[in-house]
Formats: structure tokens, sequence, C-alpha cells
């Protein structure tokens, strides 16, 4: 391909994601269920022996792919904890793709190590976390939490005398894990990927809003995991770690956070009150693309002792040569991996301390917005609303359910299901930078006329 080409292709590229974005206000959120079908039939292809030129691939992708998309960058996405992705991030990925950066180590990439070191040392400042801890940049807050707890279970090991990094956990002194009783799903995946199993947990009830029970915390005796969560995948709330982080280390236990969205609301002044102590934690699992609005894939795992991540995940290797300077494969489960600290920085720097702060509290304000007019139409919201999740019912959960496929195919905006407190119900999450106020009262118009189309209430 010529420099002429290429340059014609990128162009085209930008072109068509411009156009795609400009198109998102107009669109049904939820992906086309005839355009998905289409794509799938012409994707059912036998893979060519011969090459196809780059500007048709790009216009298939675009013609046949674009439309099938959930449009979750747009303002009118509600679903799971999605955010946006902020123009500058967008950018910043186009141009770090065509850098094409391995950034395992300083030798391999020392332009991403540097925007890498600055990222993380930026967003501990935002998240007034440590200024020592040590960080890696993953693929999400599954892998954040799976890298902080690595070096928790070694850490509790070691401190009985065990080296799980060289003996494994054979014959190795039993960790407890302590849990609450709505803690995230990935997190049961991520201890049994770390030989801790998903069922020898100790579990805190929880109570109605789903935070552990401070009332209820279990004797600790032994090397001791406790994880916390900041921000419940339904509700929103945290788990009381004023209480419990005192108690979790007067036994000399590890304290992980899950802050999967809700370690952002660390940067908000106006939140305080729901995340006091939780800098006090040993470590703190996050993802960057749900509300710092950065591209996918992005989590960040931060850990207050240095030396703890990188004794769980340093490497050596003949060909890997030892330098003085941060490798970030020391710090992260992974190897070879994509830049993914250029879009983090980028974030930062374009919002500012202030910028994040504003985002967060705009979002936590338009949650509570809906939840208000979804009470005054009559709806039962089901969770005090401390942050930017609301959860509610449209009467039993045939009609809840009823009303959620109707709202998703509706295309107006795309909320998701849950099951929660013995309720099915519609969970709404308010994420992105993109959410406009006049977004979420068009949200509030779609769900009050869905709600009424059906049931005529
Ligand atoms: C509390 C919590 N933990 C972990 C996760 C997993 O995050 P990811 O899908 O980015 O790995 C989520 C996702 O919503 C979450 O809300």
């Amino acid at each position: 391909m010529s420099s002429h080409e290429r340059n014609l292709l990128l162009r085209d590229a930008a072109d068509r994601a411009a156009a795609y974005l400009a198109a998102l206000d107009e669109r049904a959120v939820g992906a086309d269920p005839d355009a998905v079908a289409r794509l799938a039939k012409a994707l059912d292809q036998p893979l060519p022996n011969g090459p196809t030129d780059a500007a048709s691939i790009l216009t298939f992708l675009d013609e046949a792919a674009s439309p099938a998309t959930v449009a979750s960058a747009g303002g009118r996405y509600f679903g799971f904890v999605t955010g946006g992705a902020l123009p500058v991030t967008l950018a910043a990925n186009v141009l770090a793709g065509a850098w094409d950066q391995n950034c395992f180590s300083y030798v391999s990439s020392p332009a991403i190590a540097c925007i890498e070191a600055a990222a993380l040392r930026w967003l501990k400042d935002v998240l007034r976390l440590p200024g020592g801890a040590e960080g890696a940049l993953c693929t999400g807050a599954t892998m954040a939490n799976f890298t902080c707890l690595a070096a928790a279970r070694n850490t509790v090991l070691a401190d009985v005398g065990w080296d799980v990094d060289r003996d494994g956990l054979f014959g190795a002194p039993a960790i407890n894990v302590v849990v609450g009783a709505e803690a995230h799903s990935t997190l049961y995946k991520v201890l049994s990927m770390l030989g801790l199993g998903r069922e020898r947990v100790v579990t805190v009830p929880a109570d109605a809003e789903g935070r552990m029970r401070a009332d209820a915390l279990p004797h600790l005796d032994g090397p001791t995991i406790v994880c916390l969560q900041a921000g419940n995948v339904n509700s929103g709330a945290f788990d009381p770690a004023e209480e419990i982080i005192p108690w979790a280390h007067a036994a000399g236990a590890w304290v992980h956070v899950d802050g999967a969205f809700g370690l952002w609301a660390l940067a908000s002044p106006a939140l305080a009150d729901l995340v006091a102590g939780y800098p006090n934690a040993d470590s703190w699992g996050t993802d960057a693309h749900k509300w710092l609005n950065v591209p996918y894939d992005c989590g960040v795992a931060l850990v207050r002792d240095a030396d703890a991540l990188a004794r769980a995940m340093t490497i050596t290797g003949a060909y890997l040569i030892k330098s003085d300077q941060r490798d970030a494969l020391n710090f992260t489960p992974d190897s070879s991996r994509r830049a993914r600290s250029v879009e983090v920085w980028a974030a930062l720097k374009s919002l500012g301390r202030n910028g994040l702060v504003a985002m967060i509290e705009r979002n936590c304000r338009q949650a509570r917005h809906l939840a208000d007019g979804l009470r005054i139409a009559g709806h039962d919201v089901l969770n005090d609303v401390v942050l930017n999740q609301v959860v509610v019912a449209f009467g039993d959960d045939a009609k809840t359910n009823a009303v959620i496929s109707d709202i998703q195919a509706g295309g107006e905006i795309w909320c998701s299901g849950t099951h929660w407190h013995g309720r099915d119900a519609m969970r709404i999450s308010v994420s992105s930078w993109a959410t406009t106020d006049a977004d979420i009262e068009r949200a509030l118009a779609a769900i009050v006329a869905t709600v009424s189309r059906r049931y005529g209430e």
C-alpha cells in the first residue's frame, strides 16, 4: 500500500467514525436485530485465499457492522455500568494505534513508560490514594481485582512464612477470604483463578442496600483477606470502610477494595461521606472504561505496598534485560499489551481534577433526578440513590420484565434488567460524559410512556 493510499484509508476511517458518532443522537440505542442478522449472514463466508483491498474492508465494516452496534457511546445508554469515550480519548486511541507500541517494558516503549508513570501518578492524586502505591493498567476491574488479590494472597501467606510464588498453594496455610453477601460476581471468578475458591469464602450478611453489615463481622484468625465493595452494582451503595478497615487491620488482614465504578467517588468532595475510610485499604481495583470514560478496555489496579505487587508479578527471562527503569510487566499480569495509559492520561488532562469531579457529580445528580421522576410517576424505586445507580420495578416480575423488553426494543434508551432483593427490576446506570440533562428527560419520558402504553397506567 502506498502512503497516499494509507492516508486516504485513515481519513476514510476518521470520517466514518465521526459520522457514526454524529448519528448516535438520532438512532435507536439498542442493536437493531435485523442489522445483526444481516451482519451475521454477511460474515458467513469462508476465509478468502487471496487479499481484499483495505478500503472495501472498511466500507464493509461500516456499512454492515455500524448499524448492528449498540449505541453505548451515546448519551442515552444506561445499561450495565458503561462509560462513553471522551472525544480526546478516542482521538488519542487512534494515534496510539498508529504508534502500535508494545509497552511491557521501558525499553520496548520509553514513551509509553513515561506516559504510564504520569497517568498512574495522576490517578492516585485524583483518587486521593497514597502516592507510594504501585499500579497496573489491565483489561478491566476483573483483572484489576485479580492483580491486587494476587499481591494480597502472596503477602498474607508470606507473613506466615509461606512462599506461594515458589511453592504454590499445595500444603499452604489456609487463607480466610471475607466478602460481603453482595460482592460482585466477577470477584468469585477472581478468587477461583487465584486458587482461593469461590465457595470457601466467609460471607458477611448485607443490609437492605447491599452493604456489608459492620455489626455482623466474623472473628478473624490467621492469614486473611477482606474484600470491600465501593459501589454495589445494583444500588451503588458502599461497604462501611470506616468501620471495617480498622477491624480488619487490627487482625493483620489485607483489605482490598473492588471499586469498579464506585472508586471514582473518591475524587468528589461532595461524596466524601460515602467513601470515608477507603484510602486506608491495602489495594484498590477500578475501571477507567467506566467512569473515567476512556475507550474499552482499561482497568486500574493500585497496591499500597509497591513491593507486594512487584513480588506477585515480577518475571525474569534471558532476553528481558534488567533495567533500572520501571518495567510495567513487573506489575501487571500481562506482558505484551496495548498503551492504555495514553487514553487515561488524555482523559485526566482534558477534564482536569474539576472536570472529573463535575462529570461524576453531574451523573449522580442525573440519577437522583431520574429516580425522583420515577417515584412521582408512581414507580417503585428500590434503592437509596446515593451514587449513579437507580433500581426500579414496575409491579410484579412479569410486568417489570415486559417493560424492560419494551424499553430495550423501543430504542429511545437502553437499560438492563437485574434481580434484587427477591424481585426482578430494571437497572439504570448513569455513567457517561455524553449524557445531558435533556437525555435524562427523554429517558424519564420514555420509561413513563412505555409503562403506560403497556399497562395504561
Ligand atoms: C463492582 C464490580 N466489580 C467488578 C466488575 C467487573 O468489571 P469488568 O467487567 O470491567 O471486569 C464490575 C462490573 O460492572 C463491577 O460493577
